[in-house]
């Protein structure tokens, strides 16, 4: 057989994924692996949207390919989520397309809107597939520092004009994975201003706008004035409503961007199982008192862990939304070798700050999607591993 692309280069394997074999092989021996590394709810879905998934799972005509834009019903749901959350009013004809996930729709729009050479500005730290998305199209991407000192907001006006000329997309996400951090709208409205002086496309991903502590409540982009015209946001059920192995999502705005990248998956996929979509209908327009109290389960999953940090004098970054608190390694370590030894040593898995760019090295991913008795457990494991003789910078 012939080998890959070249452009497969580009594409090492995501870092979990090669993970994976070496959890497997510590629990073949025996340890008991407590899992933070990976952002996946723990607690389930209401009952009523599982309820919709099995009624409309057993009807016999259920089964037939959906249109790629998930049926009218489901867009409209998308819109009256957008009405509910943020008052943003959206056309559930060409202002919304579902997606099988919002990682797909990152992918492919990415794919859509950029050639070779264009730039692309990412934040660093930050989820990696906007980078890896353009390194796969053929684009430059160009790491936005986002540092504790600004909350982990990017000081726009440090990027050079050169690179912003050139510049087809500028990706945003808050709440933030991995820091935590959180968004004012006035921040939005200051890059939708950039988006709109440097003609590119503004794209915001809010994978955990309803994942917020303390009270906060967390803006879409498309709040700020003008928005609809530079920007797109990337949205999903996965962390909102505990739906993360559904595979639904949606990008809403721009209507430029969203007819690309419609036109993608009409090649790419064919829409998404009948069930799924009338389930994410009722996830978006029914009960949704659920989301107070799961969210107070999480702080106090996050309190947990800060008191923790707090006892082991290490820097870290106090979380308002999203699912990870982010703390520094001990000093000289690479985060590698950190969440290497804490894993092979305690069994307790930490995502290291590397695989969120380069910003990220010297610091650690730790995610609150397990039980308070869990966690617990894991904070003692830390302790032991870190006190005394290895200390932690502060
Ligand atoms: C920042 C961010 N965006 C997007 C996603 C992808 O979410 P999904 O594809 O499940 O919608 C994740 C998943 O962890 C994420 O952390």
């Amino acid at each position: 057989m012939k080998t890959v692309a070249e452009r497969m280069s580009t594409l090492p394997i995501f870092y979990f994924a090669s993970l994976a074999p070496k959890i497997r092989e510590l629990e073949a021996k025996g340890m008991d692996v407590i899992r933070l590394h990976i952002g996946s709810p723990d607690l389930p879905p209401p009952w009523a949207v599982l309820t919709a998934l099995t009624q409309s799972a057993v009807q016999p005509d259920r089964h037939g390919y959906v249109h790629h834009k998930g049926t009218p019903a489901l867009r409209e749901a998308w819109a009256t989520m957008y009405r509910r959350c943020h008052g943003v009013n959206l056309d559930p004809e060409q202002e919304v397309v579902p997606l099988l996930g919002s990682k797909e729709g990152i992918f492919h729009l990415t794919q859509a809107m950029v050639d070779p050479g264009d730039v692309v500005l990412f934040p660093d730290p930050g989820y990696v597939t906007y980078m890896r998305s353009a390194l796969f199209a053929g684009g430059e991407p160009w790491a936005v520092v986002l540092k504790p000192d600004r909350g982990f907001l990017p000081d726009l006006s440090e990027i050079p004009k050169g690179i912003a000329r050139r510049a087809k997309l500028l990706w945003l996400n808050y709440p933030n994975n991995p820091t935590g951090g959180v968004a004012t709208l006035s921040f939005f409205e200051e890059a939708v201003a950039f988006a709109q002086h440097h003609d590119l496309l503004l794209c915001h991903d809010a994978a955990y706008t309803q994942v917020t502590f303390d009270g906060y409540r967390a803006p879409s982009v498309l709040e700020a004035a003008g928005a609809k015209e530079v920007a797109v946001e990337f949205n999903t059920l996965s962390k909102s409503h505990n739906m993360a192995g559904w595979r639904t999502g949606a990008a809403v705005g721009n209507r430029t961007a969203l007819e690309a990248l419609y036109r993608i998956k009409t090649h790419a996929d064919s829409g998404h199982f009948l069930p799924i979509h009338e389930a994410a209908i009722e996830a978006m327009t029914g009960d949704q008192d659920f989301i107070a109290p799961r969210n107070a389960t999480y702080q106090r999953r996050r309190d947990i862990v800060m008191a923790a940090l707090e006892e082991l004098g290490v820097a870290f970054a106090p979380p308002k939304g999203a699912l990870y608190v982010w703390f520094a390694c001990p000093q000289g370590q690479s985060s590698v070798d950190f969440t290497i030894a804490l894993l092979e040593r305690t069994g307790v898995c930490l995502a290291p700050g590397k695989m969120f760019g380069k910003q990220g090295e010297g610091w650690v991913r730790l995610s609150l999607c397990v039980p308070e008795s869990r966690l617990q457990e894991a904070m003692e494991r830390l302790k032991g591993f870190c006190l005394p003789a290895e200390g932690f910078i502060s």
